[in-house]
């Protein structure tokens, strides 16, 4: 029986179709108050006195805490959590739109009215929000940050026939998932149980035992179902402590919910980046110099970092690379990963000026990259465990048309329209994380998982029974798993592309520790298999498991799978990959731009369930799109506000601005990446795309966009 690799519909789906998923919020609706989130009016200062007087006496309206009534917490946390912003632990101000006070009150409404009614004063210093003002004023980067140059970028500058030196910039873009963020909290004798929007339930507990010094046994966070998140519920938000303390001084559960308005300010965004990309080669192509500077907007109280400038060290073979990635403070909160962090925003610049150099070479844009393909790591001189770029960029190609490409800007036209075409490579890496999962057999040949993994949407729910389908050799139906709950065990949060690499390992595990198990109550010695509920050895008579539980008076056997990376995966490099091409319509009168078809080739190691990794792979981009053309939070630079925070003013891509996507899988046989031969590929699929768009867009029009995203007022033509 096969059932890895068979499209498979999501397990969940009915359930969150139908309104019988419960989220963070829809817990304990009957005992609970609820609360809400005054916010500060200035981005930086101090709150010199808040008068809570009309909001204390105003209907329903049972607390209201601020700065000055808030509980000491012990904080005992360490490394960059210790830093984390900390909500009405003072009167300083560091970003508009932090918390100053807590309203709770019996109903929602209440809560919100009682808000409107907190006047808080403030002693107000200048905000400090523009980034591109002051980017002198970086710093250098920290030891932890610096890199040293590979090679003699000088000489690599000076022997090149030619070069492209531009600075691209990216704008806060910010997740908003379809769940705003919220938590319902509840203490019962000492023991606190959290209803949270997270990524990952571990990392909420930890958090959580450190903010109240408390065991982090007795706190139970769990997050059966996610409305997405992005990555914007990796960290634990401060909404998380808020009603956590409001509970336990309230002595009732409390829920604490964000507005739409209250997410711009709430858990982080992509920060606002500018670079300056410097690529130089010889005559034939060949990258004689790489030199990538990076500037990202960071908070006031810690360092905020990503993966920025990895990729300009490793996706092209050139002997010299310099890189040099810069945080400088803005009075804004912190940001936070999103979709395809680092990646997205270091490709955006390498896979624009690649474009940029191949017009000024007159070399075709797929050629320059095959000219300077990797076969190892540039970096370390490893091998890749795979990589099947070469065959992804051949097949995208292939499907898209490419080989018909004029590369004249403004040769394509359809009526009034200017037609282009652009590409650009992806490239993710292949992580695993540590992760346990508990399985339990039962007499009656089903098996019921538990992991303390969440599901924000990828299908986690449904291929990981699938994987104990496939190794158990039982029919789907009869695998049930759990998650979300830091009751069960151990697995990373959903993150970095890593749960099915991760998790998936620790169900193999554990199959192999059930037929332990199961053999050691037969006194079986040497290899056993189990299929579809019979146990078999070389000798021996098969046996029937439901039947050997039965007879042993055994409800069920329980083990646990626990899996880690590795140690063979040290000595390569471990990545997916992938080519994207785009086609653009312009209407140079009004500047739109559509995005008229998507080819991409992804080579992500072995596919699970197709139906759920074409998924993937088209909501990757679906959220790339939404990047090129239309995600932007301004801020009001006078008072240092997110501005566009709802969203009638945020665009996201809606249904009628996606035209045609096609998504393809090159396979790849690894068994080095794990045992399972998985590869992420959640983020690999928007990498390339806003290059690639903004490449088209070049093709089409002849202007080189190189500030996102690409809205019409950037390419009107008069
Ligand atoms: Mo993702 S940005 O790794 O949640």
């Amino acid at each position: 029986m096969h059932i890895l690799g068979k499209d498979t519909k999501r397990v969940e789906g009915r359930a969150k179709v139908t309104g019988k998923a419960q989220y963070a919020v829809d817990h304990f609706p009957e005992a609970a108050l609820v609360g809400f989130i005054v916010q500060s009016d200035i981005a930086r200062g101090k709150v010199t006195a808040i008068d809570i007087r009309a909001a204390a006496a105003a209907p329903g309206v049972v607390r209201v805490f601020t700065h000055e009534n808030w509980p000491k917490l012990a904080y005992k946390l360490k490394g960059g959590e210790a830093k984390y912003f900390r909500p009405l632990d003072s009167n300083e101000v560091i970003y508009s739109g932090q918390p100053v006070a807590l309203v709770v009150a019996s109903s929602f409404e209440q809560a919100r009215h009682g808000a409107s009614l907190v006047r808080p004063s403030y002693d107000a210093l200048e905000p400090r929000t523009k980034l591109e003002a002051r980017l002198r004023e970086a710093p250098p980067p920290s030891e932890k940050h610096a890199k040293k140059d590979r090679g003699d970028v000088a000489a690599g500058l000076a022997a090149a026939a030619t070069s492209v030196s531009e600075e691209y910039v990216l704008p806060i873009e910010h997740h908003h998932p379809m769940e705003t963020h919220g938590a319902t909290a509840s203490w019962n004798n000492g023991k606190l149980t959290v209803y949270d929007k997270s990524q990952g339930v571990y990392s909420v507990r930890d958090f959580l035992a450190g903010v109240f010094g408390i065991d982090a046994k007795d706190i139970n966070i769990r997050a059966p179902y996610v409305g997405g998140a992005f990555g914007s519920s990796l960290r634990p938000n401060y909404y998380v402590t808020l009603a956590a303390v409001a509970a336990r001084e309230l002595k009732q559960p409390v829920k604490l919910a964000y507005t739409r308005r209250q997410m711009a300010t709430g858990h982080g965004y992509r920060p606002y980046t500018w670079q300056k990309m410097t690529l130089a080669a010889d005559a034939q192509g060949k990258l004689t110099a790489i030199r990538h500077e990076l500037i990202g907007n960071s908070p006031p109280n810690e360092e905020y970092w990503e993966d920025f400038v990895n990729q300009s060290r490793t996706l092209y073979a050139c002997p010299n690379v310099s890189t040099d990635f810069r945080t400088l403070v803005t009075d804004l909160p912190v940001p936070a990963p999103m979709r395809a962090p680092g990646a997205v925003t270091q490709m955006f610049a390498l896979e624009s000026a690649l474009d940029e150099l191949a017009y000024k070479l007159k070399i075709d844009p797929l050629e320059l990259r095959l000219r300077n393909y990797a076969e190892t790591d540039p970096e370390t001189g490893k091998p890749f465990s795979s990589k099947a770029l070469r065959e992804c960029y051949a097949e995208a190609a292939k499907k898209f048309g490419w080989a018909s490409r004029n590369p004249e800007p403004r040769s394509m036209r359809q009526g009034r329209y200017l037609i282009g075409w652009g590409m650009a490579t992806g490239t993710w890496g292949a992580m695993q994380q540590a992760a346990s999962l508990r399985l339990r057999y039962r007499a009656d040949d089903t098996v019921l998982l538990q992991a303390a993994t969440t599901d924000i949407g990828p299908g986690t729910y449904t291929v990981i029974p699938m994987v104990a389908a496939e190794a158990l050799g039982l029919p789907l139906e009869r695998i049930h798993f759990e998650l979300g709950d830091s009751r069960f065990p151990h697995a990373p949060q959903q993150g970095g592309s890593w749960t099915t690499a991760s998790v998936g390992t620790a169900v193999q595990e554990a199959v192999e520790r059930l037929k332990e198990q199961l053999a050691g109550l037969l006194k079986w010695k040497g290899e056993v298999t189990l299929q579809n509920g019979v146990l078999r050895a070389p000798g021996q008579k098969e046996v029937h498991v439901a039947q050997l539980l039965q007879q042993r008076k055994l409800k069920e056997v329980v083990v646990q799978g626990d899996s880690k990376p590795s140690a063979e995966r040290q000595k390569y490099v471990l990545s997916s990959h992938g080519a994207q091409f785009v086609e653009v319509k312009v209407d140079p009168m009004l500047g739109l731009v559509r995005v008229t078809r998507v080819v991409e080739a992804a080579a992500t190691g072995r596919i699970l369930n197709p139906k759920a990794a074409h998924s993937q792979e088209m909501g990757a981009v679906v959220g790339a799109l939404g990047m090129a053309l239309m995600e932007e939070t301004e801020i009001d630079h006078r008072y240092g506000r997110m501005l566009s925070s709802d969203l009638s003013y945020y665009h996201v891509p809606v249904n009628a601005d996606i035209l045609s996507i096609d998504t393809n899988f090159v396979d790849e046989e690894d068994k080095i990446v794990n045992p399972l031969g998985v590869k992420g590929m959640g983020e690999l699929g928007m990498v390339g795309i806003p290059a690639a768009v903004a490449n088209a867009v070049f093709h089409a029009t002849g202007k080189r966009i190189r500030r996102l995203p690409i809205t019409p007022d950037k390419l009107v033509e008069a």
